[in-house]
């Protein structure tokens, strides 16, 4: 399911055009790893990164016939950042559904990601900007450096908020920047409104990742389609945790019972509305960003969608 017009505003009935593609393309890919990526966007997801390349650019000169492969590498690159993250966190549910990894094994879920960042690379270059391929592939190596970066410090509980602040730059922020950022581009804003929007999207990106992480703490599995309290039993302490000021041993990973008391303990602590005030002050920055930019139906959408990340129960 997509989220409906009222989220993405102007952008709504393109990005139902971006889908088609998306759906199109993958049918054209061989059953191996066509077959559970069209899965994956049939179970769901919210669209977010190809809704930022569209509304970056309608800031600017609006052409979608050069957008939609754009729009189409961002949320391929995101699809296949998920299929990898599932298997690194070791994840048996995403969008309500068994991920590809619990499905078919972790060996096939690696490959048919790596297909698929391929496949973005290969979208990303039929713009015939070679802007956008160097936008998206750093925007890539961030997110895997942060991932590595995650690796080192799994199951050390007791990692600060600078850290985590930057672990979440990497994994997230970079990547809905880079989305505001190549819309900019093919939009033609340029200058300070180009980096005003590469801005708003690092913010949002911020904001968006610790709403996650507030989510893994206070929703449900039906809610957000993937399993709660999994940060923890992974061994990955979250903003939530710390401003909880709960202490836990380190380099030891909690059996189920201690991650479920844990995960209670968050609950019932200041920790996640401590979070998603720090999430709320990043939505804020992200919203500032944008008075750069003339008013317009793009820029108000995107406004919103500044209070939608921090709001969200998916
Ligand atoms: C999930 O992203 C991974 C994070 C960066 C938190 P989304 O919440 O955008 O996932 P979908 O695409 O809507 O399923
Ligand atoms: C986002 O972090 C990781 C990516 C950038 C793919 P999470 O591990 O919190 O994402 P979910 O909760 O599995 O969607
Ligand atoms: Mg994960
Ligand atoms: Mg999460």
């Amino acid at each position: 399911m997509t989220e409906g017009p009222s989220l993405f505003g102007p952008v709504a009935s393109d990005l139902v055009s971006v889908e088609d593609g998306l759906q199109a393309d993958i049918d054209r890919d061989p059953p191996e790893v066509g077959a559970p990526m069209a899965e994956l966007f049939a179970a769901g997801g919210k669209r977010i990164r190809p809704a930022l390349v569209l509304l970056a650019a309608k800031c600017g000169r609006y052409d979608l016939e050069r957008l939609r492969p754009a729009a189409m590498a961002v949320e391929l690159t995101h699809a296949a950042t998920l299929v990898h993250d599932d298997v690194i966190d070791r994840s048996t549910t995403r969008r309500g559904r068994p991920t590809v990894a619990a499905t078919l094994g972790d060996e096939p879920a690696i490959v048919i990601g790596d297909f698929y960042f391929a496949r973005a690379y290969e979208h990303a270059a039929r713009t015939g900007v070679p802007e956008v391929v160097d936008i998206l592939a750093r925007a890539v190596m961030a997110i895997c450096a942060g991932e590595v970066r995650q690796q080192a410090i799994r199951y050390r509980y007791s990692t600060d908020q600078a850290e985590y602040m930057r672990r979440i730059e990497a994994k997230t922020a970079t990547l809905l920047a880079a989305c505001c950022d190549i819309g900019a581009l093919l939009g033609g804003v340029a200058g300070d409104k180009r980096d005003a929007l590469r801005a708003y999207g690092r913010e949002l990106g911020l904001a968006f990742q610790i709403a996650d992480d507030v989510l893994d703490y206070t929703a449900t599995e039906g809610e957000v389609g993937k399993p709660i309290g999994h940060d923890i039993i992974e061994g990955f302490a979250t903003l939530p945790l710390m401003l909880a000021s709960i202490a836990l041993e380190d380099q030891r990973r909690l059996t189920e019972r201690e991650a479920r008391d844990v995960v209670t303990s968050v609950r019932d602590s200041d920790g996640p509305r401590l979070a998603l005030d720090e999430a709320r002050k990043h939505a804020h920055a992200a919203r500032q960003q944008l008075r750069l930019l003339e008013m317009s139906d793009a820029s108000s959408t995107l406004a919103s969608l500044a209070d939608y990340v921090v709001t969200r129960k998916l």
